[in-house]
């Protein structure tokens, strides 16, 4: 398939959401409720979704899967900027005080602010320019920052909730592999380039 009709296909699946949430939203019950809390959702999901990108293009011998990670961060990033936006405005409506004081006096809203935070630099910093000013090694070291920002994610919404944290669960498990495929893969790297600077040093002493 046309590779700028699989983008537009991409764009029109991360964006969807969005207007299902409002729609959904408004004939809610508590649609205020309903539009911050599944815009978290969606935030948390495209976070992960985010993380499947390497493995997939890994497993599947299909590199150019990693081409829609930037796509997907920046996706997951507006709907955890919207769901923030919706708890000031439509929550709280500006009240600063109170929120100053949820962001300090209730963990989970202390976590979740500090996953948020922590993703502005990594959504500042990806575009090309920029990735090129920091360089590969700088920009790899501030991009690890989303193997922290996703488990802060999955601890806000554990908080957030008093019981039943089956769901939690859930995505607690995925994100669990998700990053354990990480150390395993990056553990047999470093093997490899181990085993090959051994046959190189062998090769030089021969
Ligand atoms: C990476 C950052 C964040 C992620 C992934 C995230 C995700 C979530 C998720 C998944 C939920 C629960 C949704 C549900 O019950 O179905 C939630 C709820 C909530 N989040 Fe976040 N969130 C983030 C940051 C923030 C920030 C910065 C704030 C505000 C300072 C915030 C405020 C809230 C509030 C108030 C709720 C509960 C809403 C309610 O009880 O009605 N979150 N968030």
């Amino acid at each position: 398939m046309n590779k700028r009709l699989i983008y537009i296909a991409v764009w029109l699946a991360l964006l969807a959401p969005l207007p299902a949430v409002i729609v959904f939203g408004v004939t809610a019950f508590n649609p205020i409720e309903y539009i911050e809390r599944n815009l978290g959702l969606w935030g948390l999901r495209f976070l992960i979704l985010g993380l499947v990108i390497t493995p997939m293009a890994r497993i599947f011998r299909r590199p150019t899967l990693i081409c829609y990670r930037r796509t997907v961060g920046l996706f997951a990033f507006t709907y955890v900027l919207l769901h923030w936006l919706s708890y000031i405005v439509l929550d709280l409506y500006f009240d600063w005080p109170v929120i100053l004081k949820d962001i300090y006096k209730r963990p989970f809203i202390t976590i979740g602010m500090a996953a948020f935070v922590a993703l502005i630099p990594l959504a500042v910093t990806s575009t090309d320019a920029l990735r090129r000013r920091l360089g590969p090694v700088i920009w790899e070291r501030l991009h690890q920052l989303i193997y922290l920002i996703v488990p802060a994610g999955l601890v806000h919404y554990w908080l957030m909730v008093k019981a039943d944290h089956r769901s939690q669960l859930v995505y607690g498990a995925i994100i669990i592999a998700l990053l354990a495929w990480r150390i395993v893969d990056k553990t047999q790297a470093a093997a490899r380039r181990r085993v090959r600077a051994a046959e190189k040093a062998a090769r030089t002493a021969a």
